[in-house]
């Protein structure tokens, strides 16, 4: 294979991560701020499972997209992960929050983050450099 053929792919693959995510954000529970998120984690054998935050009266039981999208995959039986679309209607990225930092790295590993609002995607990083010196069962 070319080297643009794999390059494009790769592209399309990520452009395919980010549309789910942003149909994932459509589902978002976001009552009580209004501000609704999509994720989309993409598994080690290519499965994309999505998720949006979900809000309840209480506000602290919230749980973010980046989470129940992980949670779902998990409890669907995926261990491996590649990468994950985080989507919001934003001008500036919406990166993970410190909860799903922690929760993403313990279950993913070093992730590709992409993020992206309704229209553009807005960078990729890798979760190493958004969680630096992380805890996890490699210290217990
Ligand atoms: N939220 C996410 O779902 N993911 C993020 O990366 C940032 C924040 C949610 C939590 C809450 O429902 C709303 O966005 C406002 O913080």
């Amino acid at each position: 294979m070319a080297s643009s053929d794999a390059a494009g792919s790769a592209t399309s693959r990520h452009a395919a991560l980010v549309e789910a995510a942003r149909r994932a954000r459509e589902h978002a529970v976001a009552s009580f701020s209004h501000f609704k998120v999509g994720a989309a984690l993409e598994t080690g054998d290519g499965t994309v499972v999505t998720g949006c935050n979900v809000e309840n009266a209480t506000y602290g039981l919230t749980i973010c997209a980046e989470r129940v999208a992980m949670f779902k995959a998990l409890s669907e039986g995926h261990r491996a992960f590649a990468r994950i679309a985080i989507v919001a209607d934003t001008d500036a990225p919406t990166p993970p929050c410190g909860a799903c930092r922690q929760i993403l790295w313990e279950f993913g590993g070093d992730l590709e983050i992409v993020l992206a609002n309704l229209t553009d995607e807005k960078g990729r990083h890798r979760l190493r450099d958004l969680l630096p010196l992380p805890f996890d069962s490699r210290l217990l």
